[in-house]
């Protein structure tokens, strides 16, 4: 795709000025100081750019900050998940169809390349999309010239191509699924988003962020967190990263009293501590044994989350679900390491 020269009386002011991504890809942890570094960098030319990250971790807020800080800030930005489209309409989605392309084509319409004219297009989950598609993606980054479905004329498009994947692309191409011509095209500035996990010291300020808007938006009422409370939010490992923590907070603010998150509103997950490693449960009495005793443990502990999730960590509904007394639940729930709000956490001996 041709090179964009940087037009400065053309463009708006940067939201917010120089300032503005720390306002939007919030965190002072060293990996995000250096990934904001990055992304100004990036933004300044348009080579095509690779995101990658778990679920949730901000993978969006990424691309659509390279975009609002490019010289391309003032023309469109579109996104396009290429998982959601169904496979045969995502190439006519993406480069546009003649009429009587195909059937039900009644008229000539435009694709997403085109509306992203000037701008950037974002594809995002481009793992998922068709081997086909792949090949065809590749020539328009080759060439800078999109083909709509039904023509044999291609068009020039200027459009930055910024794509995201959350599953690890080199292993596709391993596994036959991804091209590697386009992975290297796609890849000219890899970005990798690290989870949550391996940036906790993030999650108070990610916390105190997502407090401040709902506080904005509820005029106002700012809600704190107890420490206690901080440390297990601190601990948990936030599978689904920071989607997951900003849906948290949100539930959290409406269940809580007195506007402090405390630990008793906080779900059994939360306070669960750290997870003993998985167990696998053979079929068959293998030759070399088993550790009943753990196996057994294991069995019940996966129950008892179910249970719990099942009823909103409702304790009582929940020994029910599993035909238990709410004594033998509670005695259950401790030696599986999950502490009830108030309780303890006094585990048996393995
Ligand atoms: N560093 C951050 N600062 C502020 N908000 C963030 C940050 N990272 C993520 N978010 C918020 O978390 C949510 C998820 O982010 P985003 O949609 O960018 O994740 P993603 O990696 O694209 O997820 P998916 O893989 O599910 O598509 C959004 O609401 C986003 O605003
Ligand atoms: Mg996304």
């Amino acid at each position: 795709m041709p090179e964009k020269t940087a037009q400065p009386e053309e463009q708006p002011d940067a939201p917010g000025g120089s300032g503005a991504i720390e306002r939007v890809l919030i965190g002072q942890h060293p990996a995000i100081v250096k990934l904001r570094a990055l992304i100004a960098k990036v933004a300044l030319g348009d080579v095509t750019v690779l995101i990658t990250g778990e679920s949730g971790v901000g993978k969006e807020v990424v691309a659509r900050a390279i975009h609002s800080l490019s010289p391309r800030r003032a023309r469109p930005f579109v996104p396009v998940n290429c998982a959601a489209i169904p496979r045969d309409l995502l190439e006519s989605e993406m480069f546009g169809h003649e009429r009587g392309a195909f059937t039900g084509a009644s008229g000539s319409r435009q694709g997403l390349f085109n509306a992203a004219s000037g701008g950037t297009i974002f594809l995002d989950e481009i793992g998922e999309m068709p081997m086909d598609l792949q090949a065809k993606l590749l020539r328009v980054l080759e060439d800078g010239e999109v083909r709509s479905v039904g023509s044999d004329r291609a068009v020039k498009v200027d459009v930055r191509v910024i794509a995201a994947s959350n599953h690890d692309l080199a292993s596709s191409v391993r596994k036959g699924t991804f091209r590697e011509d386009l992975f290297y095209r796609l890849q000219v500035v890899p970005i990798v988003v690290p989870p949550l996990r391996e940036r906790r010291s993030d999650i108070p300020i990610l916390v105190d962020h997502f407090l401040g808007l709902i506080a904005a938006r509820g005029g106002g009422r700012q809600i704190t967190v107890s420490r206690e409370a901080m440390v297990h939010l601190w601990s948990y490992d936030w599978p689904g990263n920071v989607r997951e923590l900003e849906n948290m907070v949100e539930r959290l603010a409406i269940l809580c009293d007195d506007s402090v998150i405390d630990t008793p509103v906080l779900p059994p997950i939360l306070i669960s501590g750290p997870r003993p490693p998985v167990i696998e449960i053979p079929a068959n009495l293998p030759a070399a044994g088993i550790n009943l005793r753990m196996i057994v443990r294991e069995i019940e502990g996966r129950y008892i989350n179910q249970a719990l999730k099942q009823t909103g960590g409702n304790k009582q509904a929940a020994a029910k679900l599993l035909g238990l007394k709410r004594t033998t639940f509670d005695d259950k729930l401790r030696r599986c390491g999950v502490i009830a709000p108030g309780g303890t956490d006094d585990k048996e001996e393995p």
